[in-house]
């Protein structure tokens, strides 16, 4: 499904009647860990996605599926409680489709958090890294097909997806914090499944520090339509063949509880700072 500019600015002028005149500035996707953010935002107004013309229900597990509008860390926000993947079904121009959105109702930045598998050795589970760039080279674009000019270029510069200027905030937050935050690059594998041992070794030498399968496609939509683009990996487990263990949905979900303290200190202070 192609999707025309009126198809998204039909969604937005449905959310925009129901928010009161908020104007939400920083837009965050909440991935595996961090879904109880959407829970404390102060005076929230929850729109489910099944209510917004043509956004697809999220059906991963432990996201909630709901828009919330409000204020976070002093700022106005709108907080994905959960996102759409590939995986389930839906076409990157889906998984992508609430950015968009959320860019037209006023949001100049987004947040992105995910959980990922860690590929380096020297680093550990539960870790928390900053992500400076990505890699999505096996599969398609989200801005595949024609170009809607209200959003971007034809063509989008992909030197900064991250913003620098992001980056060095989140930095300082840490530091203050006293947060030890890796940094690195995350690499796009669009699952289901978990990645071979051997897909992890072509991981590794590719240039990738973390796997994971979400995230990649909103980042090169939001820089398509002029967002500054923060993004933080908690590293759930250690990716496949690194550790003599199976992987698993619940030994990711347990470290993204164990760290959502950590993580979500970090993202808010972040969010104070913007
Ligand atoms: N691989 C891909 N996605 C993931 C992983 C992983 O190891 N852990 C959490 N999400």
């Amino acid at each position: 499904m192609a999707y025309t500019f009126e198809r998204y600015q039909r969604s937005a002028d449905h959310i925009r009647e129901r928010l009161g005149g908020i104007v939400p500035r920083v837009a965050m996707v909440l991935g595996s860990g961090l879904g109880f953010l959407g829970d404390v935002v102060e005076d929230p107004i929850a729109i489910p996605y099944g209510e917004i013309p043509d956004l697809k229900a999220s059906t991963a597990p432990g996201h909630k599926g709901r828009l919330v509008f409000g204020r976070l860390a002093g700022k106005d926000v709108a907080v994905m409680q959960g996102r759409m993947h590939h995986y389930e079904g839906y076409g990157y121009d889906d998984v992508s489709y609430a950015v968009r959105v959320l860019r037209l109702l006023g949001c100049e930045t987004l947040i992105v958090t995910n959980a990922a598998g860690c590929v380096r050795t020297d680093w550990q589970a539960g870790d928390l890294m900053l992500i400076t760039d990505q890699i999505k080279l096996f599969s398609e674009s989200p801005l595949r097909g024609e170009n809607l000019p209200e959003f971007g270029v034809r063509f989008p510069d992909a030197s900064h997806l991250y913003a620098l200027r992001l980056q060095k905030i989140a930095r300082e937050t840490a530091a203050d914090m006293f947060i030890s935050l890796r940094e690195g690059v995350y690499f796009y594998c669009y699952g289901p499944q978990y990645e071979t041992p051997a897909e992890v070794r072509a991981v590794r030498i590719l240039g990738g520090d973390a796997v994971g399968m979400s995230t990649a496609p909103e980042v090169i939509t939001a820089n398509h339509c002029g967002m500054e683009v923060l993004g933080f990996t908690l590293l759930s487990n250690m990716a496949a063949g690194i550790l003599d263990q199976p992987l698993s949905e619940q030994e990711v979900l347990d470290a993204a509880e164990a760290a959502k303290d950590k993580f979500s200190r970090l993202v808010l202070g972040c969010l104070r700072k913007l």
